[in-house]
């Protein structure tokens, strides 16, 4: 699902931020990258939706070269990819309903079509009877529950998460957690970003860490 070949990212101001970056990460896999900050984690994720493009190597999501992509068909390979962020980004001034329906209305879903994934996923992320509030009104959890129906509505292959539990508490961090897991059996590829040493551990998922850019560690499911 994406391979990564010897891939390195400078960025302008001449950061090395990854260096020799060599994985690959399987249809329907669960994987943590952990690292302190500033290891490269979110340039990872940049690379898998072509937020930036590597300065070396190959990175290959779905078996496309994504750095070789045309900018045309860059929004085909987003479409099957789901982001979610620690900030939550939501339409403040949209219902709960509209935040998810926004992204489903641009790439020309019918009305009807809209109306059941909404009730769907919503229905997934146990949101269905806050429908009509605004996100200002939903707790920091809630919040954070929005953005991953909004990632998935559009039912993506890959779902990519970068500290998504940053701002929370334990106890709702291991909500999302299980959340993210209930997706994930459901068929989509996760790649989630934290430094969230307990929830890791209780996981009990593939872990990939990050220092100073490189990969040091790649242990498999069970064994962290
Ligand atoms: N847009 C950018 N321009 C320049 N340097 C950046 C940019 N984004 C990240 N960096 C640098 O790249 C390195 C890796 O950053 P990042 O991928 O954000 O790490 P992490 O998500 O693990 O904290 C850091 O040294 C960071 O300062
Ligand atoms: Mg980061």
């Amino acid at each position: 699902m994406i391979r990564m070949f010897h891939v390195q990212v400078t960025y302008p101001n001449r950061v090395a931020a990854l260096q020799d970056i060599n994985l690959h990460i399987r249809k329907g896999e669960f994987v943590f990258l952990v690292g302190p900050t500033g290891a490269g984690k979110s340039t990872l994720l940049k690379l898998v939706y072509r937020g930036i493009v590597p300065t070396k190597g190959q990175v290959i999501v779905d078996g496309v070269n994504v750095a070789r992509l045309k900018p045309r068909y860059v929004p085909y390979l987003r479409r099957n990819i789901g982001i979610v962020f620690q900030d939550f980004k939501l339409l403040y001034d949209r219902t709960v309903y509209e935040n998810i329906s926004f992204g489903l209305k641009a790439i020309g879903a019918t009305n009807s079509e809209i109306r059941q994934q909404v009730k769907k996923v919503l229905n997934l992320v146990g949101l269905e009877h806050k429908k009509k509030t605004t996100p200002h009104l939903l707790s920091g959890g809630e919040q954070q529950k929005l953005c991953i129906a909004r990632a998935i509505v559009n039912e993506p292959m890959i779902l990519l998460t970068d500290e998504p539990t940053g701002n929370l508490d334990p106890e709702t961090s291991w909500e999302i957690m299980q959340l993210l897991l209930h997706i994930n059996l459901r068929g989509t590829t996760i790649i989630m970003a934290s430094h969230d040493k307990l929830m890791v551990d209780r996981a009990r998922k593939r872990v990939i860490r990050l220092e100073q850019g490189r990969i040091v560690e790649d242990l498999p499911k069970g064994i962290y």
